[in-house]
């Protein structure tokens, strides 16, 4: 009980996050922080044991949660009437029914503009490291099958002006395509909304999106998860890509129908791929597409930089924060 005889505000923390995000909690008046003890802590809570836990008395009034903890309406009415508000630590939130939150009145937050750069770096990284083969080149080394120097040894495909398709030009998208000036690529962009005025000052051209299949040396889905742009990468649209295109995908694994994928890079239907999000996570080193020389792919790491993730931390703390002092929070999730 608190000096002014408040019942303390109860977080549930779902794992260990950044001391920068903790503190921010802990010197919060009043506010109660449960996080499991170690060893648990440092991994994903199992989504039956968060269930159970939200649903014990006297109960929660706050979830700050992860991308790796599925928030569905089952999870939410176990939680009952005293969850007011969901931070995530990300910025995506299709791991939450965000509609069920609404229709409960809670408030939901999440991490966005502080990895914008971070991802933006790491995006122009991987398409560095698939069209110029860095993985293929690392492992002939340290397999020691280092071939001798021919005019083709490890010739890749070059970036500098290359034509760049972003899909949905948001804030990431923007600003890889900053990047990507810089870069003398020619840049198109597909977005359910045309931006002209904002694309031009990062020199982006709206396109239709099959005409972004068609015309891009390079295609970056930058879109939300959505229902709509599920499994958007299939076969037909690598059917539209060029056979000499490569796909880099930071955003959600979803958006790509793997097997298609498979059957694309493999037939020789696009030239190669690039992947920092998967179907499942983590992808079993036996899945077919690990296999391929051809497909890049790193461990969900985009915005895995320490300073990214400790200004996530403290965003989603000051998320619920917020809520707890009855404010609007600061990052809620929009729509
Ligand atoms: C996010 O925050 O949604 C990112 O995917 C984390 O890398």
């Amino acid at each position: 009980m608190a000096a002014n005889g408040a019942e303390p505000w109860r977080v549930l923390v779902t794992r260990n996050f950044p001391e920068a995000g903790m503190s921010i909690l802990r010197e919060e008046p009043n506010l109660e922080v449960v996080i499991p003890d170690e060893p648990e802590a440092s991994d994903a809570m199992p989504y039956d044991k968060m269930k159970a836990m939200l649903s014990e008395a006297p109960g929660y009034d706050a979830l700050l949660c992860f991308l790796t903890d599925k928030i569905d309406p089952p999870l939410l009415d176990a939680a009952g009437s005293r969850l007011k508000t969901i931070s995530t630590m990300s910025v995506g939130f299709n791991h939450m029914d965000v509609d069920a939150g609404k229709e409960r009145g809670l408030t939901m937050g999440h991490t966005p503009d502080v990895l914008t750069n971070t991802v933006a770096d790491f995006i122009l990284g991987m398409t560095i490291s698939t069209m110029r083969r860095i993985p293929a080149g690392v492992k002939v080394v340290k397999d020691d099958v280092w071939g001798k120097w021919a005019p083709l040894y490890m010739c890749g495909r070059d970036v500098h002006h290359a034509t760049v398709g972003i899909m949905g030009l948001g804030r990431i998208g923007m600003a890889v395509a900053k990047r990507l000036m810089g870069f003398d690529c020619e840049i198109l962009y597909s977005d359910a909304f045309r931006m002209d005025e904002r694309a031009a000052t990062v020199g982006a051209t709206y396109v239709e999106f099959d005409d972004l299949l068609a015309r891009s040396d390079i295609v970056i889905p930058l879109c939300p998860l959505t229902p709509e742009t599920t499994g958007l990468f299939g076969a037909d649209a690598f059917g539209k890509m060029k056979e000499t295109a490569v796909l880099i995908n930071c955003s959600r694994g979803e958006i790509v129908n793997q097997d298609a994928l498979y059957d694309a890079l493999t037939s020789g239907s696009i030239w190669a791929a690039g992947l920092d999000v998967t179907v499942p996570e983590p992808l079993p080193a036996s899945d077919k597409l690990v296999a391929l020389e051809n497909c890049v792919i790193v461990p969900h790491m985009a915005s895995a930089t320490v300073a990214c993730r400790e200004d996530m931390a403290r965003i989603a703390a000051r998320n619920v924060v917020a809520a707890h002092r009855g404010e609007k929070l600061p990052h809620a999730v929009p729509g």
